[in-house]
């Protein structure tokens, strides 16, 4: 029975050296320990012996016991140790591999161009006023002192949601806006999108934007326009930058004008750029009309105020040399990277 169990772990000893899974460790664990196991036999017909051999067999079979089952542990943790090792080698990262670079995105030229307009005007004590695209028929021509049927309806044809309901055709709505939930003094500008039913070429758009500009106070006047004006060319254009008033017509302002500035490329001379003109026309101002005044509870006798509107698109098209609007709607990447 002695040489039997020297057998045995021997035996075990060298199936558990050769077990390189966990599955062949437990397998081993079986054949020698389990319930119907080797050892187990053996342990089991210990009852055949004499007295006297007894405890010495019995004995030995612990110790072989012992012997198996401390291999077995050791050879677990070797094992599991391996395979961590393995697992270690496998996740190694190398940190010194190129990233791969996100491609950035890019401000678009009208935003490029918006943001520093909002920069000359906050600096200029105007905060920004946003409101809605689908406006409502009294904002956009009612209030403005554009009924129904007024002949200036018919250069703002737009996209109709019902017969109060309008995709805005201009910011100045904004200026009601403002005025019915603000008291004077009142410097706001409100930049946005508008719609008309333009077809679309090099110079239209359906959906173009526009800055609106309001300021209401008490003993505002037709200098203070100029001069904001003026100011807000030159750090557009640059100090040498000149222009001029041209009397015009809006039905919310009076008196109204346009302001053009003096074409950079000929200096007044006439040339292809300024269409022989030697100008070129940036945007619409005026004097607030009182009947505007009036409509938004400000008394006309007590306040005063002007108000423009600039186009950003040409603006943009101007100072980046672009000859056609529609690049700037049709989102090629191409383009717009160069910006
Ligand atoms: N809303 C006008 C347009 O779209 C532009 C304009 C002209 C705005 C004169 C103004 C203004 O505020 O005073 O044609």
């Amino acid at each position: 029975m002695k040489l039997r169990l020297k057998q045995i772990l021997e035996s075990a000893l060298s199936d558990i050296r050769n077990a390189s899974s966990k599955e062949a460790l437990e397998s081993a664990r079986v054949r020698y320990l389990g319930k119907k196991g080797e050892l187990t036999s053996i342990l089991r017909g210990m009852g055949s012996l004499s007295a006297e051999e007894r405890p010495a067999m019995g004995q030995i079979a612990n110790e072989v016991r012992a012997a198996i089952e401390k291999a077995l542990e050791e050879a677990a943790a070797a094992i599991e140790r391996h395979a961590f090792d393995a697992r270690m080698e496998r996740e190694t990262i190398d940190v010194t591999v190129p990233g791969k670079k996100p491609a950035p995105g890019k401000k678009h030229p009208l935003n490029i161009v918006l943001d520093e307009l909002c920069d000359i005007f906050t600096g200029m004590g105007f905060s920004i006023a946003e409101g809605p695209e689908v406006e409502l028929d009294y904002y956009n021509f009612e209030a403005l002192n554009i009924p129904k049927n007024h002949p200036a309806r018919d250069t703002q044809d737009t996209f109709y949601i019902n017969d109060n309901i309008v995709l805005r055709t201009q910011t100045s709505p904004m200026q009601i806006r403002t005025m019915e939930k603000q008291k004077p003094p009142i410097r706001i500008i409100a930049p946005g999108r508008v719609f008309r039913s333009d077809a679309v070429d090099a110079n239209h758009s359906p959906v173009f934007h526009q800055i609106e500009g309001l300021v209401v106070d008490k003993g505002v006047t037709m200098g203070d326009l100029k001069g904001t004006l003026e100011i807000f060319a030159k750090k557009l254009y640059g100090e040498d930058t000149r222009v001029r008033f041209r009397p015009h017509h809006f039905p919310f302002t009076e008196p109204s004008a346009e302001m053009d500035m003096m074409c950079f490329k000929c200096q007044g001379e006439g040339c292809r750029l300024c269409k022989g003109e030697g100008w070129i026309e940036i945007l619409g101002c005026g004097m607030v009309h009182p009947r505007v005044l009036k409509t938004c509870g400000i008394d006309p006798d007590v306040y005063s105020g002007f108000a423009f509107g600039i186009g950003l698109e040409r603006i943009v098209m101007r100072r980046y040399k672009i000859d056609d609007m529609r690049l700037l709607f049709e989102n090629d990447a191409r383009f717009l990277s160069q910006f």
